[in-house]
Formats: structure tokens, sequence, C-alpha cells
């Protein structure tokens, strides 16, 4: 298979990815007051460099109390456009499109690391601002009963909220990112706008389906306003949440955020409650791209896969069923930074090294061209296969 889907190019507006592999957002729990350190030059410029067509920086809070925990990014004031601009010059340089995720916690905001137990943060001295972060929420409902209550929003603040987002993107857009998403999946403050288990807001905000719609319905129209028509707009959506909120919702709310300016809904699931859509069932490889084949034949709008994509001959598969647009391979690109390259080799696509730098691209081309490239095909019980040897 030399033509593929995966490897080739995806114009969305003005902006032209060269193959449909995204490192969807993944955060990095390593700034410092906001601010991206060395370590996200690093991950990023890693993933950059393996030959992925974008690559997505992970949840950058638009307003302080909208931290998940002490090493989140933020976005919510200019001082922060700079350090995130030298972010998108280094990903850049590797000659990959960049985009970043906008979010807010929520309820589920001044949490530990995932690895310290997930679970709401204990007071220290260290934490010199700790009533400024005090999670907030639509409604004054606990995620759980580990969770601390919410404080619900104030009408006004919640317009205030809407205001921070576009201001968000203002600076996004300043830095010089070429992608936006805006993070409404995962449980985090736009999702639980969307679900009635959260929201039980009594003004325009709450009720029906259109009203808990209303949050990123405004949130979409402030960041379109300030955010270049020319630059993509995507929205993450948990499609099924497993709590009353399922994929006609979502391909119905995708119906009206697609004339607002949105390209593409990144397909989630889960995060309003603890229990994930997939417990219980069979976790089985591309789970969730039946999400994204909805949503995508329902509202006519591009999508995104995520979730266990693992091989280049699976992601290249779900694009040419038309269940999805764009690949976001996430685990296995922390495992294997170089997975794009890794897969144009297994698919055999012609020139597999043209979507890395020459600082290795052209060595492991020349290895390549006497026969001992990196295809399994080629290794046959350690020996060179003769026939490669030019
Ligand atoms: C370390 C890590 C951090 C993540 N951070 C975010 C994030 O900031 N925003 C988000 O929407 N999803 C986040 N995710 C979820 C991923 O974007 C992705 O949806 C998920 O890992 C499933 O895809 P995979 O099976 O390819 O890993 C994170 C996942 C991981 C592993």
């Amino acid at each position: 298979m030399s033509e593929t889907l995966l490897f080739s190019p995806l114009s969305i507006r003005g902006v032209e990815l060269k193959n449909r592999i995204v490192v969807p957002p993944m955060h990095q729990y390593s700034a410092i007051k906001g601010f991206p350190t060395d370590w996200h030059l690093m991950n990023a410029g890693k993933f950059a460099a393996g030959g992925a067509g974008l690559v997505v920086v992970e949840s950058t809070k638009v307003e302080r109390r909208g931290c998940g925990t002490v090493g989140d990014l933020g976005i919510w004031d200019d001082k922060f456009i700079e350090p995130l601009g030298r972010l998108v010059k280094f990903i850049k340089q590797q000659n990959a499109a960049v985009g970043i995720q906008l979010g807010h916690s929520g309820r589920k905001a001044r949490a530990t690391r995932p690895w310290e137990g997930d679970r709401p943060l204990q007071r220290t001295p260290e934490i010199d601002d700790w009533e400024e972060w005090t999670p907030v929420a639509p409604s004054a409902i606990a995620h759980s009963e580990k969770w601390p209550v919410p404080r619900a929003l104030e009408r006004q603040e919640v317009k205030d909220l809407v205001q921070a987002w576009g201001e968000a993107a203002r600076r996004a857009d300043a830095a010089g990112f070429d992608v936006l998403e805006l993070h409404g999946a995962h449980g985090y403050l736009v999702h639980e706008f969307l679900s009635e288990k959260s929201n039980q807001r009594s003004d325009e905000y709450g009720g029906s389906e259109l009203n808990r719609m209303r949050f990123i319905t405004e949130v979409t129209e402030a960041v379109r306003m300030h955010w270049p028509a020319h630059k993509p707009l995507f929205v993450r959506l948990s499609v099924e949440d497993n709590a009353g909120w399922g994929p006609e919702q979502s391909a119905r709310l995708a119906t009206i955020l697609k004339p607002k300016g949105v390209d593409v809904i990144d397909c989630s699931s889960g995060g309003i409650t603890d229990v994930a859509p997939i417990l219980g069932k069979e976790i089985k490889y591309s789970y969730q791209v039946p999400l994204s084949e909805y949503v995508k034949r329902h509202a006519d709008i591009m999508t995104m896969a995520v979730g266990l994509i693992i091989h280049g001959d699976q992601a290249e598969q779900i694009l040419r069923d038309g269940q999805a647009d764009l690949i976001a391979v996430g685990r296995e690109i922390l495992n294997n930074p170089n997975w794009p390259m890794d897969a144009a080799l297994k698919l055999g696509v012609e020139g597999p090294f043209r979507n890395v730098p020459p600082q290795f691209g052209y060595w492991l081309g020349t290895r390549d061209k006497r026969g001992f490239g990196t295809q399994p095909s080629t290794f046959q019980n350690g020996l060179r296969d003769p026939g490669k040897v030019s």
C-alpha cells in the first residue's frame, strides 16, 4: 500500500496538515505557575519531529480557578503569550502544525496529579492562592462523594467566563497557534454545563437541552470573534458519557456549533461520573471510533477519532471506512514518538522518512536503501533479506 489516506494532506480553512496524524492534548503537569517549561519543549518537540501533522498542546486554562492541578498551563493573562509563542515556534521548526486546547476544570479543579491518587488537594502553605482557586461549576453539586461541593457560578460570572474563553483565543492567536480546540469533554466545566447531572440551574444556562448547550455555544461565538477565520476550530466532546448525554445529543450540538465556525468534533467519552463508558464493556481497539462515525454522519461535520488507536493499518482503515477525518494517537505516541514514521514504514508509504527531519530521516533513508530497512519484512532470522541488498 503506497497511497494512503493517513499520509495524505488535509486542508482545513487556511491551514494545511501534512498528514492526518494528530497528537491529542496530553497534560504534562509540568508548568510553573501556569508558564510552560523546557519539559514542554522537549515533549511536544519530539512528537513534532516524529512526523505528526498536528501537535495539540494540553488543556491550557482560561482562568486560574480552572486549573486542575499545580502543574497546569495557563492562558488567562497576556503574560503567557510570549512563552507559549516560544513553544509554538519550536514545534513549527519541526515542520508540524501546532494547536492548543483551551480548558477549565470546573468542579474537578484543585486536584492532585493522577499518579498521586486523582483526588482533591489538601491545603498546604506552598499554595498561596488557595481561596482564588476555589472550584466552581454550573451548580453546587459535587462530582462524587470523594470531591468537594463546588461553588455555583453567578449568572454574571458565567458571562465573564464566556469572555475569558474569547480572550484566551486572542492570546492563542497572538502566540501563533494554527489550531484551537475547546475542551468540552471529560466532566470538566463545559461538559458540566451540558449534563443535567451537574447542571441544575434555573436561568438560561440550565434546564432544557438547548439551555444547557448555551454556554458552549456562547463560548464558541466569543472564541470565533477573536480566532481568525482562516484558522481551524475543534471542539472535544464526550460524545457518550453514560449519564444521560449520548451520540444523539452530541450530533445535535455539533449541528448548532458548525455554523458558528466549528470545523472538527474530536470524539472522546466519559468523565462526568467516575464510571467510564467503556467500563463494564469489553475494552478494545478503536472503542470510541463508533462515536466519531455517528457524529460525522449525523451532523455532517469533520471528526477526529481517538482512543486505543495503536497501529498504522488500524488508523488507515478508520479513514478508509469514512469513520473519521483525523486520527489522534495518544498513549501510543508516548510509547513511540516516531509513530508516524513507523506507521509509514509499515504501510509501505513511499518516502517513509520524508515526514521527519533530515537530521535522522536522511540516515535512516540511506540505511533503508542498503537493505537494512526497519520494516519487519526485511528481517528474517537476523539475516538481511538477500533480495533487498543493493
Ligand atoms: C498523560 C495524558 C494526559 C492527557 N491530558 C489530556 C488533556 O489535557 N486534555 C484532554 O482532552 N485529554 C487528555 N488526555 C486524553 C487523551 O487526549 C486521549 O483522549 C486519551 O489518552 C485516549 O487516547 P489513547 O488511547 O490514544 O491514549 C490525556 C491522556 C493522557 C495519557
